[in-house]
């Protein structure tokens, strides 16, 4: 016990200095417990101690529901969240990942089954488009899930060194985990300070993308490139892609990502991304968004304005996370037309 309150006083100490930068916020008691012990009760739901020292855990501190003003971005939701058409319109309060709940509470289709929210996808037990290496159920981090290091297999060791130092005003190298886009290990990008309540052109996550030439390129650091860890064949793979193989020449097999718009020259349909005569031509649609190569911290609000920044990527369709529609779409590709939402007609201006 002693040992324990000394090493822990020697942290606080030690941290002092470094919490007034960091991003994780406010009392130690908030989130961590020395004992685990309280008038000699246990502290945590599941009975045993949370590593870390923590009060709760990933599911535990990330369930709530968003109001623009919480700091802890909620990710699951217990009670049906706000979601609209697109999950971007004024009355939502959904965050860019989207949300658990509909996977949860409605059927296996609408996102990532992660263990604690969800049972196991009972059609899905590999990752589509994967390796068969991938066997047993999601979880939110580390070697069975998306964030932090994926080498190391409990949660919390796993994002370990990252809430406590994570920097929003710089981008993302990836180069550490601490600055790695959403604790994403490697993963480059800037994120929005809001994740995403409400988002415009002027106020969104900035994803990194790639323009590949070859289908075998795997594209280190882009958004697509982390959902390929686990769905490689959808993003890169000789003879995966094309039906040449060659990238970006002849018609594709699967839907290209980390391709940039500007190479489909065969008409003017991409250039026209987002003419719509709410928003004007080539206004960053918050609803089909797109991935630039840019590292800068400015905030991509118009396309084609530089090389490589109409990158398509795996959320200009999906939700991380999970949507109220199947697979995980940002709006409902399937009820399109009689009802749901057509966010293809973003890109593909002369196909609507
Ligand atoms: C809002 C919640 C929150 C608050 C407040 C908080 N922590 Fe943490 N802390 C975490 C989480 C989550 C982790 C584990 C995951 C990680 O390391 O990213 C953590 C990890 C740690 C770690 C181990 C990893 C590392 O970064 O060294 C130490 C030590 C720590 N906290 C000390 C403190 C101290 C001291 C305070 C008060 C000054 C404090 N924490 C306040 C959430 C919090
Ligand atoms: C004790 C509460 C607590 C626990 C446990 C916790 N988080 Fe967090 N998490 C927070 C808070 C608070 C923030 C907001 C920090 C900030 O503003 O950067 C946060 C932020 C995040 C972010 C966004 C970081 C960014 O780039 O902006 C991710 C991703 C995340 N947590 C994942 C996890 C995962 C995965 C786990 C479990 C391994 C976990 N969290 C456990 C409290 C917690
Ligand atoms: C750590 C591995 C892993 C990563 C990384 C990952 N996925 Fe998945 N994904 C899975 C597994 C496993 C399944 C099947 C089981 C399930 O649905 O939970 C799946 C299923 C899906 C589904 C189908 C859901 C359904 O039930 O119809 C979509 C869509 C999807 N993933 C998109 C993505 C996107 C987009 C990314 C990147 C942001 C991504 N995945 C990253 C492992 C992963
Ligand atoms: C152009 C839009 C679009 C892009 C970009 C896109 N997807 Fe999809 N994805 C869909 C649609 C639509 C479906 C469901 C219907 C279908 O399979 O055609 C789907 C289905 C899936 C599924 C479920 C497949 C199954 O067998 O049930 C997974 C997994 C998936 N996508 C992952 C990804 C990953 C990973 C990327 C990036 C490498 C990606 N998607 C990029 C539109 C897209
Ligand atoms: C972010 C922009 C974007 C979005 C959103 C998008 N696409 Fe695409 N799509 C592209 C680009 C760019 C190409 C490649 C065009 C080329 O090579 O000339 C493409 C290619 C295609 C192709 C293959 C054409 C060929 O020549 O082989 C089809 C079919 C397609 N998309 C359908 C869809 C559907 C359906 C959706 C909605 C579920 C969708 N796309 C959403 C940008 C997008």
């Amino acid at each position: 016990m002693l040992n324990i309150i000394r090493l822990s006083t020697i942290i606080f100490l030690s941290l002092l200095p470094l919490c007034s930068l960091a991003r994780v916020t406010g009392p130690c008691v908030s989130c961590h417990t020395m004992h685990n012990s309280q008038d000699n009760l246990w502290v945590t739901d599941s009975g045993a101690p949370n590593p870390a020292l923590l009060v709760a855990d990933c599911i535990g501190c990330h369930t709530g529901q968003n109001n623009g003003i919480n700091t802890v971005p909620y990710v699951f939701s217990t009670t049906p969240p706000q979601y609209s058409d697109t999950g971007t319109e004024a009355d939502t309060n959904t965050l860019s990942g989207g949300n658990f709940y509909w996977v949860s509470n409605v059927d296996d289709r609408r996102g990532h089954n992660i263990f604690g929210l969800a049972g196991p996808d009972a059609t899905l037990t590999l990752p589509p488009g994967g390796d068969a290496t991938f066997t047993g159920q999601l979880r939110c981090a580390g070697s069975m899930g998306c964030h932090g290091d994926r080498t190391v297999s409990e949660q919390i060791s796993a994002v370990k060194g990252s809430h406590h130092y994570k920097d929003h005003a710089i981008w993302q190298s990836g180069n550490t985990l601490a600055t790695s886009y959403r604790m994403l290990n490697g993963i480059q990008g800037f994120g929005d300070d809001s994740y995403e309540y409400h988002p415009t052109d002027l106020q969104h996550n900035k994803y990194y993308g790639l323009d590949r030439t070859a289908e075998a390129e795997t594209a280190e650091g882009s958004i697509s490139g982390q959902c390929a860890q686990c769905h490689k064949f959808y993003h890169n793979g000789a003879s995966s892609l094309t039906t040449s193989g060659t990238f970006g020449t002849g018609v594709w097999l699967r839907h290209p990502t980390d391709y940039d718009m500007s190479n489909a020259v065969s008409s003017n349909e991409y250039q026209l991304y987002n003419n719509s005569a709410t928003y004007g031509d080539n206004i960053y649609s918050v609803i089909s968004p797109v991935a630039t190569a840019d590292t800068s911290t400015t905030v991509n609000s118009k396309i084609f304005s530089q090389a490589n920044d109409a990158v398509v990527m795996c959320l200009s369709c999906h939700r991380a996370h999970g949507s109220p529609y199947p697979a995980a779409l940002r709006w409902d590709y399937k009820a399109w037309p009689a009802a749901g939402y057509n966010g293809c007609a973003v890109c593909h201006t002369a196909k609507n």
